[in-house]
């Protein structure tokens, strides 16, 4: 959870206002679309101490997957596999070296689609 609220591969929401409304003294009319930017507010020094530092455990959930009635319903798979894959890694070895070498930009997401990795094996060692 923590490693989401530094590394978030999507970094914002959006939404269409239902109804004229103002807010923080900008008036928004029905139809207008907004954007949130939660990879931001995962920064926010008022909401998280020391923000650039990585602490898991944090009692504050960061807005990573979205909060309310939209949160996502795919959290729970996402740190599952996320966890399986540190913990089957850490069984085979230690990664050394991990470069981002391509990003997938997009508006509201950003993700490494290629990355390269160094690893000493465990079994290599061993044998
Ligand atoms: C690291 C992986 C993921 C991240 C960071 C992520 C992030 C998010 C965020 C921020 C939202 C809220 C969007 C909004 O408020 O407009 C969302 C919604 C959603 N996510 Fe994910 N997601 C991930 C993986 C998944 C997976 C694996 C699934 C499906 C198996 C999934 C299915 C959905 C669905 C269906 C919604 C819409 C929920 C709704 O509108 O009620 N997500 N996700």
């Amino acid at each position: 959870m923590e490693a989401s609220r530094l590394y978030s591969p999507v970094l914002s929401v959006g939404r269409v206002i239902s109804q004229d409304l103002i807010f923080r003294g900008q008036r928004l009319k029905t139809g207008d679309r907004v954007m949130f930017y939660t990879g931001l507010a995962n920064f926010d020094p008022e909401v998280f101490d020391e923000p650039f530092r990585f602490i898991p455990g944090r009692k504050v959930k960061p807005l990573s997957f979205g909060a309310g009635m939209h949160m996502c319903i795919g959290m729970g798979i996402a740190l599952n596999f996320a966890s399986s894959f540190i913990t089957n890694i850490y069984a085979r070895g230690t990664i050394r070296n991990v470069n981002i070498i391509s990003l997938a930009e997009g508006v509201s997401a950003l993700g490494a689609s290629h990355f390269s990795m160094e690893m000493n094996s465990n079994e290599l060692v061993e044998n």
